[in-house]
């Protein structure tokens, strides 16, 4: 597996992703070849065996306290084995790094497995979009989390593994 920067030259498999993914709400070729150029953006993409099976986005204003999740997505066929934990933890490092202080993202109020992919990193719900999803009609969750206190816990238990090796997940994604 091989998590890279995406590139204008992934558009076309980061969109069959994306059309598969979201069949009724996908953003346009030209939404996203706009994301993946834009000096805010901050876009990576998965890889196995040469084929891209997922991608996932940032965008964070170089000096700007809030950052905010784009996407993120993984194939079907790769689900639930940590690949989307990792890719988000990504981001988030992404977004340390710029000295972000909050990240915020929009989540479909019908999509409880990224609800709890980012619970579990400890964004909180702090607002709803009634009706954001169209044509679907469902409710955008609006989701904030404290990036310099999710470093601090991701921080600590990686000192905690290094100190005890037996506690570190096979997957890779045991910090919380
Ligand atoms: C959301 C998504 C990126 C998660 O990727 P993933 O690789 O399957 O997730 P992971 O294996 O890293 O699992 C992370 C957490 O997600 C949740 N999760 C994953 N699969 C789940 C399932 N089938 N049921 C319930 N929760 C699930 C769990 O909280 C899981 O943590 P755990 O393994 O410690 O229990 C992926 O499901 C996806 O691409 N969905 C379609 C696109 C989408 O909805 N994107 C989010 C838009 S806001």
């Amino acid at each position: 597996m091989v998590t890279r920067r995406a590139t204008g030259a992934d558009l076309d498999a980061i969109m069959d992703l994306e059309r598969t993914s979201f069949p009724t709400d996908a953003w346009s070729d030209a939404m996203m070849r706009e994301e993946l150029a834009s000096p805010h953006g901050w876009y990576v993409v998965v890889e196995e065996a040469g084929r891209l099976v997922g991608y996932a986005g940032l965008r964070a204003v170089r000096g700007a306290r809030d950052a905010d999740i784009q996407t993120i997505t993984i194939s079907a066929a790769a689900r639930g084995r940590g690949r989307g934990r990792a890719l988000l933890a990504t981001l988030l490092t992404e977004a340390v790094d710029r000295g972000v202080h909050d990240v915020f993202l929009e989540v479909r109020a019908d999509n409880p497995v990224a609800q709890a992919l980012y619970a579990s990193e400890g964004f909180v719900e702090v607002g709803r979009r009634p009706r954001y999803y169209q044509p679907d009609d469902v409710d955008a969750i609006v989701m904030q989390l404290d990036l310099r206190g999710w470093a601090a816990r991701r921080a600590e238990t990686a000192a905690s593994s290094a100190a005890d090796p037996t506690t570190s997940s096979p997957t890779g994604k045991g910090w919380c």
